[in-house]
Parts: C-alpha cells; sequence; structure tokens
C-alpha cells in the first residue's frame, strides 16, 4: 500500500516539474541572447531600423517597417522570427554582424514567441556591452585627483635641461621627458634607457617638474638622496625604481607621494620593514616587488593599511650563476685571438643551453645567464612539452619546479626545457606571464 502511494507521488512531482520546464523562460533563455545579439543596436540609443527590443512595449510597437516584430504566439508572423532565421547570406539576416544566432537558439525563440511570449512585466534589457562597462564602472577604484598646474619658468627650465641630456651625457643619451598625452600638461619622464649613467644629481630638476606624473627611474644609480629630490612631486601617480640600489631608508624620502597608484620596487633591497612608508599611499593598487626582499608576510601587512593593493612577488626564480669569465683573469688577449677565446667562455657560461636564441620578449639575442628553466621527468613529457608548449604552460607555476608538470612525477634534472631571455626585464615579464608569450618562442 505505502509503496503505491510513493509511486502515485513522484509521477505527480515529476509531471509538474516536466511541464514548468517545457515552457521557455524570458529571464533564463531569451534575455542574454537579446542582450548578447540584438540590443546593442535595438537599443535606447539610436536603434537601428528604429526598433528598440529593450523593452515588451517596444519590441511590440516594432519598428520603421510596416512588418509586425513580435506577435505572440505566432513565430511565423513575427519579424525577429523571420530575420534570425533567413540564411546566412541574406541582406536582411539578423544580428546584421557577427555569426547567426545558433539552431538552438533560434528554436529557442520560436518557442518562445509561440508560447505568447512572456516577457516580466517592467524588464528592461541592457546589452551586454553596456551591462559589462556598468560592472566596470562600479567596480573601479577611486583614482587620485590630480590637478595640472600652470607651467611654470622653471619646470619649462627643467623639462629643456634634461632632455639636452646635460649632466649625463650628450642630447642622444638623455632621457625621455615629455608630455604624457596630447591636450594634458602632465609629464612622463624615463630614465631607464640611459640608466647606468643616472645618478643623484642627475635628478635634481625633476623637483621643478610639478606636472611630472609617471616617472621611471629603473636601472639608475639613484639612492635616498636623489629621491629626496623628488619627494616633493606630489602629482605622481607612477613610479618605477627597479633594478636600483633603494633600500628600506631610502623608500622613507617618498612617503609623501600619496598620490602613487603603481610602484615598482623589482630587484631593489627594499624588506618588509621599507613598506611601512607606503601605507598612506591610499591609491596605490599596484606594487611590483619581487626580486626585492619583500616576503608575502610583509605584503600581508600593508594589505591591511591598503586592502586594494595588490602586491607582485612573482616567482622564486631559480638563479643560474654564470661561470666567472675566464677573459678577466687571463692577460689582455692579443687582437687577433678573442674570437676562439670569446666562444669558449660563452660555452663554459652556458652549461644550460635555452631552447631559444633569441629572447621572446625582447627578440633580441639571448644572455645565457637569464634562463628560465622548466623540468621534466623524461624525454616522453619534455618532448610532449616541447611539441606545444602553449598547450601545457599552464601548468608551470614557475620555474625551477621540482615536479614535472605534464606528469606530476619528481624530475630528472637531465630532462629540462630551457627559456633564454636578453635581460632580467624580459625574463620577469615572462616569469609573471608565462601564457602570454609562450607562443613567442621560437627555435
Ligand atoms: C549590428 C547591428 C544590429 C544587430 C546586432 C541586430 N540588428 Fe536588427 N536591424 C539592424 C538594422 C540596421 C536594421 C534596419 C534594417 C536594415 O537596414 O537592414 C535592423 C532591422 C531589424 C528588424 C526589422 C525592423 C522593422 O522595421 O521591421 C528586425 C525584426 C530586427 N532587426 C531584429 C533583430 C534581432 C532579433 C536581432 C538580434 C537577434 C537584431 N536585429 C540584431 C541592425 C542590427
Amino acid at each position: 500500500m505505502r509503496k503505491t502511494i510513493a509511486i502515485i507521488l513522484s509521477v505527480g512531482a515529476f509531471a509538474l516539474d516536466g511541464w514548468a520546464e517545457d515552457k521557455v523562460d524570458f529571464v533564463k533563455s531569451i534575455q542574454s541572447i537579446f542582450e548578447a545579439r540584438c540590443v546593442e543596436c535595438h537599443g535606447l540609443k539610436k536603434p537601428k531600423g528604429e526598433l528598440r527590443m529593450d523593452t515588451l512595449e517596444a519590441t511590440l510597437k516594432g519598428g520603421e517597417s510596416e512588418e509586425p516584430v513580435l506577435v505572440p504566439g505566432k513565430s511565423a508572423e513575427s519579424g525577429i522570427y523571420k530575420h534570425i532565421s533567413l540564411p546566412a547570406d541574406h541582406d536582411d539576416i539578423m544580428p546584421s554582424k557577427g555569426d547567426p544566432l545558433t539552431k538552438e537558439q533560434i528554436e529557442t525563440i520560436k518557442k518562445w514567441i509561440d508560447e505568447g511570449a512572456n516577457w516580466p512585466e517592467g524588464l528592461v534589457l541592457i546589452s551586454a556591452k553596456d551591462r559589462a562597462a556598468a560592472k566596470a564602472a562600479a567596480n573601479r577604484l577611486p583614482e587620485p585627483k590630480i590637478k595640472e598646474a600652470p607651467v611654470s619658468d622653471a619646470e619649462k627650465a627643467a623639462i629643456a635641461k634634461l632632455s639636452s641630456g646635460e649632466g649625463i651625457g650628450d642630447k642622444s643619451s638623455a632621457p625621455l621627458v615629455m608630455a604624457l598625452a596630447q591636450n594634458t600638461k602632465l609629464i612622463y619622464a624615463n630614465f631607464r634607457l640611459v640608466g647606468k649613467n643616472v645618478n643623484d644629481d642627475n635628478i635634481v630638476p625633476l623637483a621643478d617638474i610639478t606636472n611630472l606624473s609617471e616617472l621611471d627611474l629603473a636601472n639608475t644609480k639613484i639612492t635616498a638622496k636623489g629621491l629626496g629630490y623628488i619627494k616633493g612631486n606630489t602629482n605622481l601617480t607612477k613610479l618605477s625604481l627597479a633594478n636600483t640600489s633603494v633600500d628600506d631608508a631610502a623608500l622613507k624620502q617618498i612617503e609623501g607621494l600619496t598620490n602613487l597608484m603603481s610602484l615598482n620596487l623589482y630587484n631593489t633591497k627594499v624588506t618588509d620593514a621599507g613598506l611601512a612608508s607606503l601605507k598612506d599611499m591610499k591609491f596605490l593598487y599596484k606594487l611590483y616587488a619581487w626580486q626585492s626582499g619583500v616576503t608575502e608576510k610583509g605584503a600581508a601587512e600593508l594589505k591591511k593599511a591598503l586592502p586594494n593593493i595588490d602586491v607582485n612577488l612573482g616567482f622564486k626564480l631559480a638563479k643560474v650563476e654564470p661561470k666567472k669569465e675566464e677573459k678577466k683573469e687571463a692577460p689582455k688577449p692579443k687582437k687577433e685571438e678573442p674570437k676562439p677565446e670569446k666562444k669558449k667562455v660563452k660555452k663554459e657560461e652556458a652549461k644550460q643551453v635555452s631552447f631559444n636564441k633569441k629572447c621572446p620578449v625582447s627578440g633580441k639575442a639571448v644572455d645565457p645567464a637569464k634562463l628560465f628553466a622548466i623540468n621534466f621527468c623524461c624525454d616522453n613529457c619534455l618532448g610532449d612539452f616541447t611539441k606545444e608548449p602553449a598547450k601545457h604552460i599552464a601548468k608551470i607555476k614557475g620555474p625551477g619546479n621540482n615536479k614535472c608538470p605534464i606528469s606530476g612525477k619528481d624530475i630528472d634534472a637531465s630532462k629540462k626545457f630551457v627559456i633564454g631571455f636578453c635581460c632580467d626585464n624580459c625574463l620577469g615579464d615572462f616569469t609573471k606571464e608565462p601564457a602570454k608569450h609562450i607562443a613567442k618562442v621560437k627555435k
């Protein structure tokens, strides 16, 4: 007896479920198609063919032609269905750009119309594009209010002085000092390319450039003294001190640069203690701190003061120590000899030979000391990777792995895939986003 009741009940439940699922639900099945493929052109703003499809009322009203667009219960008379089911090469097919709707989507829309074109009252559609833009705007973090200042004579003179290369070299070795964009007084200054020639005294003129907004001091000989000259440049939003000897004490000089949004401390001597100088930089959202003394712990501590900050600590790089160059020990080689000598040195240095000869990021020649090695367990896995690096790269969690990324087994140190780079910057870029650059790794 009990059994019979149970069976009747379950059949009843099944029938109800089946019925509810059968009918096309607008919100679940139609809205996303219209928003992704129609409303961009048939929305509130400049609707194509004067047809708006963002509300039920507008859709029922139709467009510029006589043809009814939506006749609830009658798909065959509805312009929507007629246009979406035209042959792909027809002039009037909708959507008028991109792929035609899929068979499934067309069938769903047909069914929806034939079932009466239910559309929840008052529901207004927003194109997928606008929806994404609105979402991005809502997620956007506040930005500092930077006011462009009138360009003073001192500022003009400072820009001219820097651009002349005075004190650094000639004009050809001058740093780049230019407007950040058209129609702005904000200034971008880049010393990276003249890096090693730049010392603290060379950047004194920066103090007069009130509109200085982005500054790249990477690779320079800048120290705490130099940072002292820019501590008043409060319009700075972006600063790179990468590859400099900047340390915790030096960082203290710039603690007043509270409009900074991005700071690069890659390969500096800064440690967790130095991060205390950053805690009032409430717009600082990007901090590059890998190859520095900053640890996860320090980053977590800083995040308490600056919850939106993204601290990039990169991967721990397996350092490949180059062999000492023989050149230096040997007495000056005769002019005719350097060639074979050089070759020998190169070979010694490059115990690991990289797969590629050109840096996949810059295209320049590979420096045998800048390598990214991926270890495998056996020739098969190494072979699989070599055939299709892009397919497997997502499994690479940084260089110097100790489990095979393909099999998961322990590695055999002699089965390596080594990628060479021209410099630490490119190696760093690759390490940050291997998947982005892997396609460029060519023999
Ligand atoms: C890239 C823009 C674009 C997209 C996307 C687009 N349309 Fe159109 N649609 C047009 C233009 C333009 C017209 C005006 C007629 C013409 O010039 O071909 C039109 C006309 C129409 C008409 C006829 C209006 C009338 O006056 O009778 C219908 C119905 C229609 N579209 C339905 C759709 C549907 C349904 C979708 C989504 C599946 C869609 N359209 C997507 C551009 C677009």
